[in-house]
């Protein structure tokens, strides 16, 4: 039977850090607010002067991936591309990173999915390989949110939790009898929460997209949210997402090496280890570096597990879980070959 193997992970992060301290400068906030409420500590934000979108820091990792797996992108036969944050609104990311790589004829697709784009795409990326549809597949998570984050006191809770970056995977179908690769994933998703965490402009549904006349400061080009309903939400739906994948694939939580979640708030994915009664050194944290970096978040949390030898050997069983805008939250496990 063909399964979908993880082959190679790649990040990047742009160079520039944003410590907790440069935004005492920029907002009234603290270092001791941030990490105490979030776990951040720093984040990498892209130059202002630059010209840097999505599929700029997406290419990056992307080639970092393919490097590691040994294939040039002319041996892709689909690109998958999770992002909150497209380099414009249309076409999508996935299609300008296809031209960044060299390509001009791979199918792309991307995916707005936020926090869990990565959860879409592993899932999308299994049902190609499955289907036949694919058999070499570079699945990206990238997003630039400094770009369009309102750095006022106004915009605080949103502002100091988020940070930039790009991770990448190939996944290859490959045919063996072995219960190995993908096992299982769990998706949900309900719009009726669409507007706890939302920017609301440009709007299709708008008569003018961008409303003539609009300070460039409007609230409605910025990320809101009530940061306390999704707390809550995701410290509820995380175990059962959780507990669903683990029902499909018919294993026990016992039987997983690590869990990697999204990096959302250092105190959600605590709660869940508390919630699931498991140790808290098989919960994989990076967001005190990084911050929450949404689509990229899980697989650039996989690429350094890997790279520190926390996951990786065969046989080792990992899950990726996540709650994010949307709503939309789910899970999945993955064993190595
Ligand atoms: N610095 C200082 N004070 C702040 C800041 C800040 N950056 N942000 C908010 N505050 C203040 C608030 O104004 C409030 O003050 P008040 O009590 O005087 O009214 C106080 O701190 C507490 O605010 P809360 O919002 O209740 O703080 P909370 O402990 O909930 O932390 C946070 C806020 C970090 C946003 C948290 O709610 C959270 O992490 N929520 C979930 C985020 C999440 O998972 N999002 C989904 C993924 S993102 C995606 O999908 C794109």
């Amino acid at each position: 039977m063909k399964r979908s193997i993880i082959k190679s992970t790649g990040m990047f992060v742009p160079p520039n850090v944003i410590t907790n301290h440069d935004l005492e400068k920029m907002m009234d906030t603290s270092d001791e607010w941030i990490k105490q409420r979030t776990g951040i500590e720093q984040r990498y934000w892209i130059d202002q002067e630059g010209v840097t979108g999505s599929s700029d820091l997406g290419f990056e990792a992307s080639q970092i991936a393919l490097e590691n797996a040994g294939w040039s992108p002319q041996d892709l036969d689909f690109i998958i591309f999770a992002t909150l944050s497209p380099d414009i609104m249309f076409p999508g990311s996935g299609c300008l990173l296809a031209a960044k790589l060299g390509l001009d004829s791979t199918p792309a697709l991307d995916i707005r999915q936020q926090c869990t784009g990565f959860l879409y795409g592993l899932a999308t990326a299994d049902a190609y390989i499955k289907s036949g549809l694919a058999n070499k597949i570079l699945l990206v998570g990238a997003e630039v949110h400094s770009s369009g984050l309102d750095k006022t006191t106004r915009g605080r809770d949103v502002t100091v939790i988020f940070g930039d970056g790009a991770a990448a995977t190939c996944i290859e179908g490959v045919e063996t009898d072995e219960s190995v690769g993908v096992l299982a994933a769990s998706l949900h998703a309900d719009g009726n929460l669409a507007e706890a965490l939302m920017a609301e402009l440009p709007a299709s549904r708008l008569p003018v997209r961008l409303p003539p006349g609009l300070p460039t400061d409007d609230a409605r080009y910025f990320p809101v949210m009530d940061g306390p309903a999704i707390f809550k939400k995701a410290v509820r739906m995380l175990p059962k997402v959780i507990n669903e994948s683990l029902e499909k694939a018919q294993i026990s939580l016992d039987e997983i090496d690590l869990i990697i979640p999204h990096q959302a708030n250092m105190r959600i994915n605590q709660a869940l280890g508390q919630f699931l009664k498991i140790d808290n050194n098989k919960i994989f944290h990076n967001i005190q570096k990084y911050g929450n970096t949404t689509a990229a978040s899980i697989p650039l949390a996989l690429h350094e597990a890997m790279e520190q030898g926390r996951i990786g050997k065969s046989g080792d069983v990992v899950l990726f879980a996540g709650l994010g805008a949307g709503l939309t939250w789910g899970s999945a496990i993955y064993k190595f070959l």
